[in-house]
């Protein structure tokens, strides 16, 4: 803690102030007292921001119902209110101005870029969801997207709500395994990907992907694959067919389904400490404000601004700030199929310079990324459209958040910090560009109607400052997931049984002299790679199901996250050998365990080390002591401080040894 309590703040550039009279708060004076009202009286706050920013067919009766001691039921927002998102975010901007553009598609390769108008969207939107009813999808159905971040994803998602179905969102770098328990678990009955995708340069083969995830499952009736490169791909007869061809047959209008506040809008799965990543489920005007909310009030976003998001739209990041943020406060958006240095390491920039773009959202792994091949071409973009920084998904580093400030901002922008989850859907933690002193590192001050406490082990509230704990929040906001879908009781005993009154956020956090937030990383067995949330007990389970000759290779294994330079954290697995391997070619057995990982989650799971050990460290009770094996994969072999629990103290010099024969 010692060195977050006394970060020195950074006055905000004076270009970047709100300008009078554009919404959003303009002083520290205001946001003081925005947010005073927002605590007292949240019902009177999110009432009227709900009924300014969103469009309502049915005006809501009541603002929030429900406290987190009601376990049973979580709070619900907005009950009475009829809405939908699609018409929100498409349609009410449609009408006032057709020919302005809403979406900016920069291809992966750049030559394939074009435009959409708000006009074009509709049109495009609405003959999705022609087809999408054509096959009988209906409100409450879930359609599984399995795409990557181009322009009929857009139309894909927005479809989907405007008839009142639900979405289920799998990034399309996941494994066909993934992607057939999340298929599963959401019953779908339509799937829809792309013949392939292109990241980089690289050819995805996401509709063979998809082929191997059906198979041994029965739900699937419809697999509709947008031509993305127009590469021949399997068709299986009957059940799948071609967007490209059906689409444009359909009509370019289709009414808008109206639902109630609480309707499911959407699954995102998560990774947790324990067992199978969990299908956070969001209701719909909550999300909405949320997304709303944050887009306007912390990036000050309004028609007008070109937003760059960088995020992969199967992610939460780019969901809610590629897609509904900037669509919903009548923006641009460019959406960016590509990955950072794909041609060059200035791709980013270019876009920026190209589009006009007036932010520039993305996470500290991105930035770290860009900094290491910096040698001085960013100076040659003229980055002076840009207004604001954003960054989300991890701490920055102090010297990050400088490069940020000086080579991309050129000293004229704020680097907006945003603390959230994909459990909370809104920015929870910020710096309010133009108004907040920025602290290097810091996550920031509360947003609007959140009240973080910190607690200690014993689950009281720290109140002296500075201090050190577990962050949670002590009030429901209306964008907060509202269940595990089909495991309520798990989404119970995750966020709200931990400290009884509070939302757990699996979170340890600093809060400095003046109350600036700092977040130290999870306190629950998540690893932070890239900025992706990934389960260590996931890989654990991935390495102990992997086989060879039919034989479980692995007696037993640990994952932990390190520190690393480029992806914030990176995974390190010890794995201990079945006997009957202990003597084989390590090597091969080795290779299966990473693509039992590769195949059982994803390529982005598969640790960047593994080490072969006889025996790992356990406390007496039998309890596999992770701390000491990161401190031991991070080189802090003298720091193991206290011992004095550990069953076999002769496995750590082992370990010490394994490791460092292998760097
Ligand atoms: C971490 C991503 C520090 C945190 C939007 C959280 C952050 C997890 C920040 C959620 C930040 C997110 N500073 N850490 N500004 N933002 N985190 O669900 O550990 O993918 O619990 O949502 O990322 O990751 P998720």
């Amino acid at each position: 803690m010692n060195q977050l309590i006394d970060v020195k703040a950074v006055a905000p550039p004076k270009q970047s102030v709100p300008r009078k009279g554009s919404g959003q708060v303009a002083s520290t004076e205001e946001y003081q007292a925005l947010y005073r009202q927002s605590i007292e009286n949240p019902t009177l706050f999110f009432g009227e921001q709900a009924r300014k920013l969103l469009h309502w067919y049915r005006d809501f009766d009541t603002v929030v119902s429900g406290d987190f001691y009601g376990f049973s039921n979580p709070p619900s927002w907005f009950n009475g209110g009829l809405i939908n998102a699609c018409y929100n975010a498409v349609d009410r901007h449609a009408n006032e101005t057709p020919n302005q553009i809403a979406l900016i598609y920069e291809a992966d390769d750049e030559r394939l870029n074009y435009n959409v108008t708000y006009e074009e969207l509709l049109a495009r939107v609405c003959q999705t969801a022609q087809m999408l009813k054509s096959i009988g999808v209906k409100k409450g159905d879930i359609v599984t997207v399995y795409m990557p971040t181009i322009p009929e994803t857009v139309y894909t998602i927005l479809a989907i709500c405007r008839i009142g179905a639900m979405f289920s969102l799998v990034f399309a770098g996941f494994s066909p395994n993934s992607l057939r328990d999340r298929i599963q678990h959401a019953n779908s009955r339509v799937v829809i990907t792309t013949d392939q995708a292109l990241r980089g340069g690289k050819v995805v083969e996401t509709k063979s992907l998809v082929d191997q995830a059906l198979e041994g499952t029965d739900c699937v009736e419809h697999v509709v694959v947008v031509e993305r490169t127009g590469a021949k791909v399997n068709m299986v007869e009957g059940r799948d067919f071609s967007y490209n061809k059906t689409v444009p047959t359909f009509g370019v209008y289709c009414p808008v389904e109206w639902v109630d506040s609480e309707h499911p809008f959407f699954l995102m799965y998560t990774s947790g400490s324990t067992g199978k990543p969990k299908g956070l489920q969001q209701s719909t005007a909550g999300f909405l404000l949320g997304t709303v909310l944050s887009s306007k009030h912390v990036f000050g976003v309004s028609q007008g601004d070109v937003y760059f998001c960088a995020a992969d739209v199967g992610w939460v990041l780019g969901l809610s700030h590629a897609i509904f943020g900037p669509l919903l406060n009548h923006a641009t958006t460019i959406i960016f199929e590509s990955t950072p240095l794909h041609p060059t390491p200035t791709r980013l920039f270019d876009v920026i310079d190209r589009h006009k773009a007036t932010h520039l959202y993305t996470a500290p792994t991105v930035l770290r990324l860009l900094r290491q091949h910096d040698e001085g071409q960013i100076k040659k973009y003229d980055l002076s459209s840009l207004r604001c920084l954003g960054t989300a998904g991890e701490p920055i580093a102090k010297d990050v958040w400088e490069w940020y400030f000086n080579e991309v901002g050129r000293r004229r922008c704020s680097i907006c910090d945003t603390y959230w989850l994909t459990e909370s859907c809104m920015v929870m933690l910020t710096t309010i560009p133009g108004v907040s002193n920025m602290k290097p590192g810091a996550a920031g001050m509360p947003f609007f109607g959140v009240k973080p406490k910190l607690l200690d082990d014993k689950g009281h509230e720290i109140t002296s400052r500075p201090a050190e704990g577990t962050l949670v929040f002590k009030n429901p906001w209306p964008s907060m997931a509202r269940t595990v879908r089909g495991d309520h009781q798990r989404y119970q005993e995750t966020y709200l049984k931990p400290f009884p009154g509070y939302f757990f956020t699996g979170d340890g956090a600093v809060f400095d002299k003046d109350n600036t937030i700092f977040i130290t990383g999870r306190v629950d067995d998540v690893v932070n790679v890239s900025g992706h949330r990934i389960s260590t007990a996931e890989i654990e389970s991935a390495i102990m199901t992997a086989q060879a000759e039919n034989l479980s290779i692995a007696s037993e294994t640990a994952v932990i996250g390190v520190n690393d330079d480029v992806t914030g954290q990176a995974l390190n697995a010890f794995i201990v050998l079945e006997p009957h391997f202990q003597d084989k070619g390590h090597a091969k057995v080795v290779e299966h365990a990473i693509e039992h990982v590769a195949k059982g989650i994803g390529k982005f799971a598969v640790p960047k080390r593994l080490f072969l050990v006889k025996d790992l460290p356990k406390t007496r009770s039998g309890k596999i002591m992770r701390r000491v094996l990161r401190k031991i994969a991070s080189g802090e072999e003298d720091q193991l401080s206290d011992l004095s629990t550990l069953s076999e103290p002769a496995v750590i010099d082992h370990i010490i040894q394994v490791v460092k024969a292998s760097s």
